[in-house]
């Protein structure tokens, strides 16, 4: 029954008829759009790497929430960047952090904006690896203590969703734990449950000034290689009690999403992370491709591949573009 009785193109005469029959569609709730918040105020730094994307200080990062909100975004996603950093990460449980100051005055101005916020201790240690040191290993287990404590104090200060990114073992079920003793039994989880060891976070690291100053990040991040690997990552977090997988990075990872897309039900998050974003926007600079054109079809590719979520630094723009 091939060709002549089957002719593909006939579905794909004209922009109705494609639309009829189109898969995948993105939509501004698909969104969740990363903000850098750093200390004091009236500061708006705008990250080399990331044309776009500012360090905001908290009366900066609510006003920037309210024209997110606007656009009809419905999360955020926010990374600290504290002024002091210690061996433990200590800012990171300060009740006047720097998250807990800007999760307070974000939801002044933007109340039906969903806070999530990063769980991590990169950004707040000196040696900037992702917990507690123990000569030069990272201790797993005494990391979840402070993670946990971490997570209780951004509940406190009025989150909505924590984001533990630390890739530690058992931190789900430690924080779940954690927010359920502290009467935040209602707050949901979405785990970097497959989260890579990347070359892709490159000025991430730069904006948050997070990257570490000795070894890497690879005795607790995934190794790229391996796909079934995620898979038993992700069944460890949802038994621990996550509520959203994640996988991260997305586009070089869009294998990853596809697996586990078929075998879990929970929403999947898919992370297009700093050095995706940085890549369409210098050969978009140069002219070497259509920005917009690529950017929405590397979206719809996440979807495609399985994303409920997708974590992206072209939030704003998207949502411009798809309005
Ligand atoms: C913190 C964290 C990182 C990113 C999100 N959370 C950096 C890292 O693991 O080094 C990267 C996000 C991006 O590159 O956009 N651990």
């Amino acid at each position: 029954m091939a060709f002549p009785t089957h002719r593909m193109r006939r579905l794909r005469r004209n922009s109705t008829l494609r639309s009829l029959v189109r898969e995948t569609t993105l939509d501004v709730d698909d969104f969740i759009m990363p903000l850098f918040v750093c200390e004091g105020s009236r500061i708006r730094r705008e990250i080399a790497a990331m044309p776009g994307n500012f360090r905001l200080s908290p009366d900066l990062a609510a006003e920037e929430c309210r024209e997110i909100r606007d656009l009809g975004i419905p999360a955020v996603i926010l990374f600290g960047i504290p002024e002091k950093k210690d061996a433990t990460g200590s800012s990171a449980v300060d009740p006047n952090g720097v998250i807990q100051q800007a999760i307070r005055k974000i939801k002044v101005v933007a109340p039906d904006l969903l806070i999530i916020t990063d769980v991590c201790l990169c950004e707040y240690t000196s040696h900037g690896h992702c917990g507690i040191l123990r000569g030069q290993e990272v201790d797993n287990d005494r990391t979840l203590e402070v993670l946990t404590a971490m997570s209780v104090s951004h509940a406190e200060a009025g989150a909505d969703l924590l984001a533990p990114s630390d890739m530690m073992d058992g931190r789900i079920g430690a924080i779940r734990r954690g927010l359920d003793d502290a009467g935040f039994s209602h707050l949901a989880i979405m785990a970097y449950a497959a989260k890579y060891a990347s070359g892709f976070y490159g000025p991430f690291r730069d904006a948050a000034d997070s990257a570490p100053s000795f070894g890497d990040r690879s005795s607790y991040q995934m190794d790229p290689p391996n796909a079934r690997e995620a898979l038993r990552e992700i069944e460890l977090d949802l038994s621990e009690g996550a509520d959203i997988v994640m996988v991260k990075p997305a586009l070089a990872y869009l294998d990853v999403i596809c697996r586990v897309r078929e075998r879990f039900d929970a929403p999947i998050a898919a992370y297009n992370v700093s050095g995706e974003f940085s890549m369409v926007k210098a050969a978009a600079q140069s002219g070497w491709i259509d920005e917009k054109r690529v950017a929405l079809e590397i979206l719809i590719s996440i979807k495609r591949a399985g994303a409920d979520i997708i974590l992206t630094y072209f939030a704003k723009d998207a949502a411009r573009w798809l309005s």
